[in-house]
């Protein structure tokens, strides 16, 4: 069965530099290569579910200058529909990253035209109705994502929030969650622990763990852990996002049912994005997630 995800998020144009360390407030350092690359994590993580396999939608906004048409035809070209994608005056949306050798960043994020996106169509609404699962993240406005998540439940389609960038959640917003991803940072701002607090919060949580792999625990008593695939990381950037779009795959597919193959297959996306450079030029297709998932988790029960 082909999952059926929509997307409602951000876009962005990456800035990119690598550099050797990166510099502490007030410092300024001499940086390496520079690059510009598609991202954001609304559109990552609809490139990463439509490489992953997902027939993928996104919803949101891109300004009316020149990276507006850069970041359209990067999602065209990783198959994702792009009718929900408006165009408003103004400055589309800008991250400043910076990468260094041990693969760390740090992103600052300018929303410009994601700021615009404060409604929600009848099309928009249809395609959630339509959707297996509904994908948010927290760089569009709360209030559209507080909208989505009420159109999603409203039909039956779950609701995967990944709160990203970290911050406190409405109740309106938690009661219509379905399935919360964090990293460890955005647990301990959204729920003051990790697990078993953000259960106090939502029905179903997964904790990214980065290299040490994902856990989940939900209120029906099951907890899972499972490990990462070992490789040598280039740059993190959008592994949460790739490993989220992948999830939202696997769960569709699954119907919610086996959650430990969806975080396998998951941790196998986030580590094949984090062997790569930049965002969406990272994000893996599904032969490379099943081969790096295979080689890893062969013969694990
Ligand atoms: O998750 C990575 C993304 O965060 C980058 O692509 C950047 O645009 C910011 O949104």
């Amino acid at each position: 069965m082909t999952a059926r995800v929509v997307v409602v998020g951000s876009t962005n144009l990456d800035l990119v530099v690598t550099t050797a360390q990166l510099p502490r407030p007030g410092e300024t350092v001499l940086g390496e290569r520079f690059r510009t690359v598609p991202g954001g994590k609304g559109a990552n993580q609809a490139v990463a579910a439509a490489r992953a396999g997902a027939a993928c939608e996104f919803v949101g906004a891109v300004g009316s200058d020149e990276f507006a048409g850069l970041l359209r035809e990067s999602l065209i070209a990783a198959g994702v529909g792009v009718r929900g994608l408006r165009t408003v005056p103004g400055p589309s949306g800008v991250a400043l990253i910076a990468v260094d050798r041990d693969a760390e960043n740090f992103i600052v994020v300018a929303p410009g035209a994601n700021a615009a996106l404060t409604e929600l169509d009848a099309d928009d609404r249809a395609a959630i109705a339509a959707a297996d699962v509904l994908l948010l993240q927290l760089e569009v406005p709360l209030s559209t994502v507080v909208a989505a998540a009420g159109c999603a439940r409203a039909a039956g389609t779950t609701v995967v929030l990944n709160a990203a960038p970290a911050a406190t959640l409405p109740d309106e917003l938690l009661d219509l969650v379905d399935v919360l991803v964090v990293n460890e940072h955005e647990a301990e701002v959204v729920a003051g622990g990790a697990l078993d607090a953000l259960l106090k919060l939502v029905p179903r949580a997964v904790l990214t763990l980065g290299a040490r792999g994902a856990a989940y625990a939900d209120r029906d008593g099951l907890r899972l852990s499972v490990p990462a695939p070992r490789i040598d990381a280039v740059d993190t950037t959008a592994a949460g996002d790739a490993f989220t779009g992948a999830l939202a795959v696997g769960w569709a597919e699954r119907g919610g049912a086996d959650i430990e193959a969806s975080l396998r297959w998951a941790c196998a996306a986030g580590a094949a994005c984090a062997q790569r450079p930049g965002a969406s030029s990272a994000l893996p297709d599904r032969a490379t997630i099943d081969a790096l998932h295979d080689a890893t988790y062969r013969g694990t029960p």
